[in-house]
């Protein structure tokens, strides 16, 4: 609407004013915050941004194909996408315990996007090089890191936290975002012409799939859980509600698939299989400290568990979780 339109001039008014005719570096994940803020970025200052694109190998199915389209085929944006995933799988061998993993993939990752903005910082082929880092900060991870969060006696999971990288890089900070709460950068999104299904996304944790196949990381796995995670979100976005005409995608706050690296007998045609089992997850919640699991209806579990046992080869069963948060946590790990 207009309203928003109004914002994102405000907005692009008050960037270029900030940053002049110096350039950006923005870190892109693919998730709601940092798009928006890559987009708005884009619209005010164009070739002076250049996004940095980490794939870490633990990205739903062709995540990053999509983040590529979206930013460089349609938006016309300088995208720098680092295929990391032999780094990361390699770092990950051997190793099972939940926090382990966690660190594991925020230092690397952190390693690699400061090796691309150490890059750019330098500058090269007409760019005269970056003194600007970009975040998609918004509000409410600015109230959370001033107070609440430190407050908490008992770490349960350690997010990965990319706060004092601006000053390690020597890079001034840009966050456009700062003074927005969620569903107004949804519909900064939709103002700026990012796709319904990108603003409207699930939040997908930063060691993503990591955290989502118990114990070891294989790519193995991770390749059998992403086919089988995108049966479960495709027909999450198909099954309409009736009572309120939405889909059950848009009816759940975060669904995703989990690996569980056990294996259970089975039968297929007359041959008996032995093999892999995930565990569907949907949860509704407000502020995901708690949570309840989605009462899903019973026909879209039956077409979801036929769909990946039909179509994943080497996953022979389906499991729903029926655990609210508290006590069980929304991820798995
Ligand atoms: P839990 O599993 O703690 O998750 O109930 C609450 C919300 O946080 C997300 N989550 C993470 N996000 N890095 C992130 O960026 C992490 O390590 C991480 N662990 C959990 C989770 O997806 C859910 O939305």
């Amino acid at each position: 609407d207009w309203i928003m339109q109004g914002h994102v001039e405000e907005a692009v008014a008050k960037i270029r004013d900030q940053v002049g005719d110096e350039e950006v570096i923005l870190g892109l994940s693919g998730g709601v915050d940092s798009s928006v803020a890559a987009a708005l970025i884009h619209r005010a200052i164009g070739d002076q941004l250049t996004c940095v694109f980490v794939d870490h190998g633990l990205l739903r199915l062709n995540e990053g194909d999509m983040v590529m389209a979206m930013f460089e085929g349609q938006l016309h944006a300088r995208v720098i996408r680092v295929d990391a995933s032999d780094l990361f799988l390699g770092q990950l061998a051997g190793v099972t315990d939940p926090e382990q993993k966690r660190k594991i993939i925020g230092g690397l990752f952190v390693d690699v996007f400061k090796a691309e903005a150490a890059k750019l910082k330098a500058g090269s082929g007409g760019h005269k090089g970056a003194t600007f880092l970009a975040q998609g900060t918004i509000y409410p991870d600015v109230i959370e890191s001033g107070g609440a969060k430190s407050k908490k006696a008992v770490t349960i999971k350690s997010h990965h936290n990319v706060g004092g990288l601006p000053e390690q890089l020597g890079l001034k900070l840009l966050e456009p975002l700062r003074d927005l709460f969620k569903d107004e950068v949804r519909e900064l999104g939709v103002a700026l012409d990012l796709p319904h299904d990108m603003v409207y996304r699930h939040p997908f944790p930063g060691p993503g799939l990591g955290v989502r196949i118990l114990g070891e990381v294989k790519k193995d796995y991770a390749d059998l859980l992403r086919r089988a995670d995108a049966i479960f979100i495709e027909e999450l976005r198909a099954h309409i509600d009736p009572a309120s005409g939405k889909s059950w995608y848009d009816l759940t706050s975060q669904a995703f698939t989990v690996f569980l690296p056990v294996k259970s007998v089975g039968v297929m045609g007359d041959g008996r299989t032995y093999d892999y089992v995930v565990a569907l997850r949907a949860v509704q919640t407000s502020d995901f400290m708690t949570a309840d699991w989605a009462e899903l209806p019973y026909a879209l579990l039956k077409k979801v568990s036929s769909r990946i046992i039909n179509e994943v080869r080497g996953i022979n069963r389906v499991t729903y979780d029926v655990s609210s948060k508290p006590p069980a946590t929304i991820e798995w790990e």
